[in-house]
């Protein structure tokens, strides 16, 4: 790759990332932005997640990808240029791609740098017919595709795996695939992955493990404003709670306070009555057919559905006329 991006921890980042906290434990129901999941130690945590029993979402699209990969690759055609939004370890994309005849390029687009080079570069070494073509970006706004990849092909694939539109509220996913829309273009599609709406029970467990994997995850968020904006969160003191909100359709996680306290941050207090929550992140469902009418109001035709025996996921491949 000729792509050499110096990474700089910016007083930017955490000047944004200490606004961002402020505002969010200043609301009535106090939140934290979601992104801020993953740094090292949460994307790891993230990686464990994704093999326990509980969490049925990554082994079921895993395995959705291999059964039909073939159809997959007949109706996506020879020659595109696959991007994908978000890149986590690959191995979905490697399925997709090894299915795929002759794919022309690989556009991944990540916020994460680091973490984006590295695995394009190692994926890279493993096709190397493949134009491999990273794009360090915040895939929630309109990036600009490299030359190189609308020279490579005019036919272009969105990959969005994961069920990640599921951490986007109803406004932000009709939002970001509005804008996937209008990356692809005329003629492109989209192969994206949407976790169904079950049986609560399964639901709650697949966000609240037996080991605790999820409440780690969740609580490794405070860990980070400790360690980065010299908070003083006493983490034990925090519970993760999952609930399924079946009125919106999500799930929820929260962070529960178990006393009454303050905690400071940087230079300024907040204070937590018992109970009171700090709300982390949502996780939507859908049914098949409301997902595919929620994506025809971007212009998406639903041109293939795949769901599992068990009825626990969905791969959508949505066209653009
Ligand atoms: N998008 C996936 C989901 O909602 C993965 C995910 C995001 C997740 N945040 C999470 C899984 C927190 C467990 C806990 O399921």
């Amino acid at each position: 790759m000729d792509t050499t991006v110096q990474v700089i921890d910016s007083p930017d980042r955490l000047k944004s990332f200490r606004d961002d906290v402020f505002e969010g434990l200043s609301r009535e129901q106090k939140e934290l932005p979601c992104k801020y999941f993953y740094d090292d130690r949460g994307s790891e945590l993230f990686n464990t997640i994704c093999g326990l029993d509980e969490y049925y979402p990554t082994r079921t699209e895993t395995a959705l990808l291999q059964a039909h990969g073939r159809e997959m690759a007949d109706l996506i055609g020879p020659g595109v240029c696959l991007i994908e939004f978000g890149c986590g370890s690959l191995l979905k994309t490697r399925l997709l791609l090894d299915a795929l005849r002759s794919p022309a390029a690989f556009v991944p687009i990540d916020i994460s740098a680091d973490h984006l080079l590295q695995s394009a570069a190692a994926l890279a070494a493993d096709y190397p017919n493949l134009e491999v073509l990273p794009v360090v970006a915040d895939f929630t706004r309109p990036v600009k595709l490299p030359d190189k990849a609308r020279k490579a092909s005019e036919n272009r694939i969105g990959f969005f795996p994961g069920s990640t539109i599921g951490n986007f509220d109803h406004a932000g996913a009709a939002d970001f695939l509005a804008t996937v829309a209008d990356m692809v273009g005329g003629g492109g599609a989209l192969l994206i992955g949407v976790d169904l709406k079950k049986d609560e029970d399964i639901l709650v467990r697949a966000y609240d493990d037996a080991q605790g994997v999820t409440a780690a995850f969740n609580r490794n968020v405070l860990e980070r404003i400790n360690r980065e904006l010299g908070g003083c969160f006493d983490i034990e003191t925090f519970r993760h709670r999952a609930l399924y909100n079946g009125a919106e359709g999500r799930i929820e996680m929260h962070l529960v306070s178990e006393k009454d306290q303050t905690v400071t941050v940087h230079d300024r207090d907040f204070t937590f009555t018992e109970g009171e929550t700090i709300h982390t992140e949502d996780s939507y469902k859908y049914h098949v057919e409301e997902f595919s009418s929620f994506a025809a109001g971007a212009g998406f035709r639903s041109a293939r559905t795949w769901v599992d025996g068990d009825g626990l996921f969905s791969l959508h491949y949505l066209t653009l006329g």
